[in-house]
């Protein structure tokens, strides 16, 4: 739980006192260095300051990055109450201060023995002391999502299966009257003929399910902003079987959808404003006797017959069905994606960096704003007129791959850009950004980040 005061409470069990190079404390007899973490007892309480360096040199992601430390440091481990002070009126650098202390130390133990004896306390009380102001309220809820979506990319493939996902979406909306959901399972989704969206869950004993939740927050007769996410919740590759080393993280491909529920959750607890579509496309990937096959000709919602050149790109198979049907039925204005959708994402940008297309100039812009600002990072990647050339098939429409070797990420990016028909669109290939393998990067630690969620609340905010 987090809370925000104008005055201190005294006798917490710790307070935590964040000191920029310029700025001291005549308890302390010389100046800290940057990451230092000096602690002293004044009693029964355990005070901390933490050396934050020259102001003038720390950034925001440093300042995220110090506060997550001081969190997991053995210093906190039993305390329940804290105090944290930040000594800046400056409201990014709060705003950054909150994030630390409720993104930074998210842990993924779930599955992990607990010692019985250690007494850790994970849910801790922590007041902090700056002026209160409705702003911190929403950057703290924002973590709330962002916590909701980490946990459901974390756990298990065959826990979280399009089921679960359905029945996070249900309580989630539970109790709310501004809202009304559509779902398809396999048998509606046959009877609507989303055929490509079927073809890709076809070896999975599991239900595809196509859910839209429509959010009625703004004007009557104001146009849908859908919001949409790929949820495949294991990705094998299918036939084209993916190796050893590549296929180990593929619970993480319902990343997209993961971010939907997190962003749905957030734009719940803040009332926004707005008519919003939730959109998720749940499939599994799956091999055996049943599993569609390379060289197939699958035609979807929209019509367009695919060829599939490889069942590994199934992700761009389930949302141009989902983008078709909601742009049919829902006639959204605006449309905008999540997806881990290639690998050639991670190798042009890495992982710190989302992909960004758009067929819009002014909906990238604002999207590259947000990114900046809530530190949930973007950088633009093109599409063009001529690309299209590259996913054309000579006994189909379009092809799932791309006739060229490089650009991946740039040709799965065309191939979803033809089925938004006019919707003024916007991808983000989270492939790299979504999970963190080995130790973690910047304060975030092994798993999941929940990429995608910052950036899109504070969009849906403006
Ligand atoms: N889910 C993967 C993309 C991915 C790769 C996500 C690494 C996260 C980390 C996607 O379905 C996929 O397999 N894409 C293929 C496309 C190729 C067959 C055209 C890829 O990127 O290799
Ligand atoms: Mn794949
Ligand atoms: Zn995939």
């Amino acid at each position: 739980m987090i809370a925000f005061s104008s005055k201190s409470k005294k006798n917490q069990e710790a307070s935590i006192i964040l000191l920029t190079s310029s700025q001291s404390d005549k308890r302390l007899k010389r100046e800290l260095e940057k990451g230092e973490i000096f602690p002293l007892l004044e009693g029964k309480s355990l005070v901390l300051f933490v050396g934050l360096g020259k102001s003038e040199k720390l950034t925001l992601t440093d300042l995220r990055i110090q506060v997550r430390r001081v969190f997991l440091s053995s210093f906190l481990k039993k305390v329940k109450d804290i105090e944290l002070i930040p000594h800046t009126k400056d409201d990014a650098a709060i705003k950054a201060i909150i994030e630390g202390a409720l993104i930074g130390p998210y842990v993924w133990d779930k599955y992990k023995s607990k010692d019985k004896d250690s007494h850790v306390v994970k849910d801790k009380n922590i007041i902090v002391l700056v002026d209160t102001k409705k702003e911190y309220e929403q950057t703290a809820a924002i973590c709330e999502g962002v916590k909701l979506t980490r946990d459901l990319v974390n756990d298990n493939a065959d826990f979280i299966t399009s089921e679960y996902l359905e029945k996070t979406v249900k309580d989630l909306i539970k109790g709310h009257k501004e809202i009304s959901v559509e779902i398809l399972n396999k048998k509606e989704l046959k009877a609507k003929g989303l055929g490509l969206h079927l073809a890709v869950n076809q070896a999975s004993n599991k239900e595809p399910k196509l859910i839209i939740v429509s959010y009625q927050g703004g004007k009557k007769d104001e146009a849908y902003t859908a919001i949409v996410g790929k949820g495949l919740t294991f990705d094998t590759g299918g036939l084209n079987l993916k190796p050893s080393n590549h296929i180990e993280t593929m619970k993480i491909d319902m990343s997209g959808a993961a971010a939907v529920c997190g962003i749905l959750k957030n734009v719940l607890k803040l009332g926004i404003k707005k008519n919003l579509l939730f959109v998720l496309g749940i499939a599994e990937n799956s091999i055996g006797s049943a599993a569609y096959k390379p060289g197939d000709v699958i035609v979807g919602y929209a019509g367009k017959s695919v060829e599939i050149g490889n069942t590994d790109a199934e992700g761009r198979l389930v949302l141009a069905d989902a983008f078709s049907y909601v742009v049919k039925n829902y006639k959204p204005a605006k449309m905008i994606d999540m997806a881990t959708l290639t690998g050639a994402c991670v190798m042009a940008l890495g992982f710190d960096y989302s992909g960004l297309f758009a067929n819009n100039d002014e909906l990238a812009k604002d999207l590259l704003a947000s990114a900046e600002e809530t530190d949930d990072r973007a950088w633009r990647l093109p599409i063009y007129a001529e690309i299209k050339e590259y996913i054309k098939s000579p006994i189909a429409d379009l092809k799932n791959t791309s006739s060229i070797r490089g650009g991946g990420a740039s040709t799965a990016a065309e191939f979803l850009h033809q089925f938004v028909g006019d919707t003024t669109w916007a991808h983000l290939d989270i492939a790299g950004t979504a999970f963190c393998e080995g130790q973690g990067r910047f304060y975030y630690g092994h798993g999941a980040t929940g990429a995608g969620v910052r950036l899109l609340t504070n969009y849906l905010l403006k």
